[in-house]
């Protein structure tokens, strides 16, 4: 499975849903996460996230992540479709240091 990981949190981009064949994005208040039993592993959504947050399992980045991706996936509701990014996403983009706020 593919896993997104600290990056996207505060920026909420959602170019990756726009692209997932299966629609296996959930969404929280500034974070997304995929549902790791629907993902085909297709990796079309790793390339079009532009703050880089996505990495498939087996990659380092990916390990602090996949527990919470698992968890939110069945308690957010589903996403399908683009939305604007969140107002300072490009001021949050690269920052470090976004776990903390992750709103749950
Ligand atoms: Fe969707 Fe493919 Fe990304 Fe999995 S790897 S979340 S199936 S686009
Ligand atoms: Fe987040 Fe990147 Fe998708 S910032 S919403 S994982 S395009």
């Amino acid at each position: 499975t593919y896993v997104v990981t600290e990056n996207c949190i505060r920026c909420k981009f959602t170019d990756c849903v726009e692209v997932c064949p299966v629609d296996c994005f959930y969404a929280g208040e500034n974070f997304l996460v995929i549902n790791p039993d629907e993902c085909i592993d297709c990796g079309v959504c790793e390339p079009e996230c532009p703050a880089e947050a996505i990495f498939p399992d087996s990659d380092n980045r990916a390990a602090p992540w996949i527990e919470i991706n698992a968890k939110y996936s069945t308690q957010w509701p589903n996403m399908t479709r683009k939305i604007d990014a969140m107002p300072d996403a490009e001021e949050w983009k690269d920052k470090p240091g976004k776990a903390a706020m992750l709103s749950e």
